[in-house]
């Protein structure tokens, strides 16, 4: 039986191709192990970067200034090898500069992870993966179909930390939909946000069309977020809250100029995310829009790992969600009656699609 192993006469493979059996490059040149040392090395990282936050290390840095590991260990008390072993590692991940034994804040660190960075993704960090737990049971979720823990278990618990962690990016996002959709021309909108969260999308179309007013939709307990979020830009005054399941809470037919679905349905499974589709659709008056921000996988399920492992995500913790694909999505809104549908990125990573109700 043919037994394949490294070759110990390369320069006799050359004219292997792939008609010959197996494929020939890896038997003469072995693949690195690279890719199995970033799985393991990535729980390790993220651990790191989970720690660095929890001692408050960015912030702290952010404070001192460049400082030596003494000066921060002083500051934080706590011992110096464990301290600058922890640095280092923060280092090694390019999330911090080091030059001459002193650390110092970089460029990602400013903007993404001092609690004050404009583009602050700090509270998102310990809660984005879902549950920790889940992920060491990764293997009997895909035995059993179901999560030991899914969200949906206690979704205010897993929700409010989430969407608060989430508001800044999502809050640019839509912010930044304006320069790609010109939301800010419509005179007074009427607006429904599904699964608003903190409404980053509820509030920054708001804040585009000041004579717009929005129905905000969350879970009770969730919608909480949103009161105080809308409360904070001011805005609250021209929001209505409706608290309830958006698979059921009532929607006015023919009633909204832009309903909006962030992120949400990939939580719901196929069935789940075509019926938040078909809900939106009879919301919205003729010629008006629907916003749906998700991650969305490439037709292949294989070019875009970002919006895959999302998709892994869902899956090790919650009872339905995967990612969709872009084809998936884009059949289901001209299924259900959309037209003129566009694919937007208003900011890196974060797109959306943008569907119109036919007159
Ligand atoms: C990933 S967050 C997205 C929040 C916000 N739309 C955004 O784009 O940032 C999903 C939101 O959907 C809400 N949600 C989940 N299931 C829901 C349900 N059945 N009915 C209403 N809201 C729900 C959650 O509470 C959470 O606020």
């Amino acid at each position: 039986m043919f037994e394949p192993r490294d070759a110990p006469y390369p320069e006799l493979k050359k004219t292997h191709t792939m008609a010959h059996t197996g494929r020939p490059w890896t038997d003469y040149k072995p693949p690195p192990a690279a890719p199995v040392w970033a799985a393991i090395e990535g729980l390790g990282r993220y651990y790191i970067l989970v720690a660095a936050l929890d001692l408050d290390i960015f912030d702290t840095l952010q404070r001192l200034g460049p400082s030596t590991v003494e000066c921060v260990a002083a500051e934080l008390d706590v011992p110096i090898n464990h301290l600058r072993s922890l640095l280092d590692a923060v280092v090694a991940l390019d999330l911090l500069d080091q030059f001459t034994d002193i650390y110092e804040l970089n460029d990602t660190a400013e903007r993404y992870l001092v609690s004050n960075g404009p583009a602050t993704m700090a509270e998102l960090i310990a809660v984005a993966p879902g549950p920790h737990e889940n992920w060491t049971r990764l293997a009997d979720t895909v035995r059993n179909g179901r999560p030991g823990s899914p969200i949906e278990d206690d979704p205010t618990a897993f929700y409010v930390p989430l969407v608060e962690g989430t508001f800044t990016t999502m809050f640019r996002c839509a912010t930044r939909a304006d320069l790609k959709i010109r939301y800010s021309a419509m005179r007074s909108p009427r607006i429904l946000d599904l699964g608003a969260g903190g409404a980053p999308w509820g509030i920054a179309l708001l804040n585009g069309c000041p004579e717009g007013t929005a129905v905000i939709n969350d879970l009770p307990g969730v919608i909480e977020v949103a009161d105080r979020k809308t409360t904070e830009h001011g805005v609250a005054d021209r929001c209505e809250f409706r608290p309830g399941d958006f698979h059921t809470v009532e929607i006015e037919p023919e009633s909204y100029d832009i309903v909006v679905l962030g992120h949400v349905c990939r939580t719901e499974g196929e069935a789940g995310a075509q019926h938040l589709i078909e809900r939106a659709f009879a919301a919205l008056k003729p010629e008006g829009r629907l916003i749906l921000a998700d991650y969305f996988t490439d037709i292949e399920r294989k070019f875009n790992p970002h919006a895959v492992i999302m998709g892994a995500t869902m899956m090790a913790s919650t009872e339905k969600g995967f990612c969709f694909t872009h084809q998936q999505f884009s059949d289901w809104l001209r299924t259900t009656g959309f037209g003129a549908l566009r694919l937007i990125e208003p900011i890196g990573f974060q797109q959306s699609f943008v569907a119109t109700k036919p007159r």
